[in-house]
């Protein structure tokens, strides 16, 4: 896996703190990581965390400044193999299924390379995933081959039982790498 490249998207979710053990897993299996932050995200995490793990700079905003000439959106998209967005909030998912280009990580989805695979892993409020504008913005990106992992069942953050839950990070890494292959 040493030569495949990730770029992991986080997204303003009460799950966001999850990312950072995925980051790790991905890490710990050889994978470069490349971790973009939404402004709603850090609201949740620090990007810290993520610099430490993956031992690279953490991209928070499109004007960031990089080592080289082109900017990050351009140069990460250019190199990644699979961009994993986890955890997908209902609003990055619609903007994706739009195809909107307001921040960093929703540049890099425009902008990646054909050959590199999408995995979105959503968490949120039951209602909201079920919502027909979700599930529409859903279908949208799965036929455009996106794939999708989760969300699961279970006792969400807000107080309520139902499904949304960030599917567990470690099946998250799995089919990650599975993509890689
Ligand atoms: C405490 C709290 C938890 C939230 N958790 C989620 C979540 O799990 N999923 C989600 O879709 N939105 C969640 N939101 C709403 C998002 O943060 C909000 O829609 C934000 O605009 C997402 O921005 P982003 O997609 O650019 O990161 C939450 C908001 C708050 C205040």
């Amino acid at each position: 896996m040493k030569s495949k490249k990730i770029i992991l998207g986080v997204t303003g979710s009460i799950a966001a703190h999850k990312a950072v053990d995925l980051a790790s897993l991905l890490v710990k299996q050889g994978c470069a990581v490349h971790v973009v932050m939404t402004s709603d995200a850090m609201r949740f995490v620090t990007p810290l965390p993520f610099k430490t793990l993956s031992r690279n700079p953490v991209v928070t905003d499109l004007y960031d400044e990089t080592e080289g000439w082109k900017p990050a959106h351009v140069q990460w998209a250019d190199e990644a193999n699979l961009l994993l967005v986890a955890p997908a909030t209902a609003n990055s998912l619609a903007k994706l299924a739009l195809g909107l280009a307001d921040n960093a990580l929703t540049c890099m989805a425009l902008a990646l390379n054909s050959q590199a695979r999408v995995l979105i892993a959503p968490a949120m409020n039951g209602k909201m995933w079920l919502h027909p504008a979700t599930q529409e913005n859903v279908a949208t990106l799965k036929v455009r081959g996106v794939e999708f992992i989760g969300p699961e069942e279970g006792m969400l953050s807000c107080g309520y039982e139902g499904i949304g839950r960030l599917w567990p990070v470690e099946k998250i890494a799995h089919r990650a790498l599975e993509m890689l292959v």
